[in-house]
């Protein structure tokens, strides 16, 4: 099988892509729900943890793993892929795809605060998103709101507007979901 994992419910979000994409494929899950908010950790802290998961992932003889996760993937990847065997597939903000969609040259990475203040995500700015502005907005609480379900709430709108209003006031006009709990709130 196919091992996928993240913090929580984000990561379903690319598990349902991979089923659609690769029908005939097994997929193995881990929601990592004990150990959630994955933004709000350290880098060591996730490393053990990722490391942990994967070493499940190694028990169960996996093909290879998808991180269905932007954070445990740019805090941990580069390790994950020195320590295990299996090819490992990484998820990060889509920085290229938005960079040439763009018409004001003015985009916005919304992603945990965590992966905001990455310097992965730094590097992929730097790499695919030259002479573009580009505002890096870290979440609050966001992706335990999704967790808990609570994706039309009072309290998820109210940050959602917080967050991105001055975004659409400051002619930003494309927005990557560097998180993969936020597509349940596009
Ligand atoms: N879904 C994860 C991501 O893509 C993180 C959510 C969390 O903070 O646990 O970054």
């Amino acid at each position: 099988s196919i091992g996928v994992f993240d913090s929580g419910v984000g990561g379903l979000s690319i598990l349902l892509e991979i089923q659609k994409l690769l029908p005939k494929e097994t997929t193995l899950f881990v929601a990592d729900q004990a150990f959630v908010p994955y933004g709000g950790k350290s880098k060591s802290q996730l490393l053990e943890r990722v490391g942990k998961i994967l070493e499940f992932f190694e028990e169960k003889e996996v093909k290879a793993v998808v991180a269905a996760c932007n954070t445990a993937t740019v805090y941990t990847i580069d390790e994950m892929r020195q320590k295990f065997k299996f090819p490992i597939i990484g998820t990060v903000p889509v920085v290229k795809t938005i960079a040439q969609h763009t018409k004001t040259k003015k985009i916005a990475i919304f992603s945990t605060p965590a992966t905001a203040r990455s310097v992965y995500l730094k590097k992929l700015i730097e790499k695919f998103a030259k002479g573009i502005h580009v505002e890096r907005v870290g979440g609050s609480n966001l992706e335990e709101l999704v967790e808990e379900g609570k994706i039309d709430s009072k309290e998820t709108t109210k940050i959602l507007k917080k967050h991105l209003l001055p975004l659409v006031e400051n002619n930003i006009d494309a927005i990557a979901l560097g998180c993969t709990h936020y597509p349940f709130l596009r």
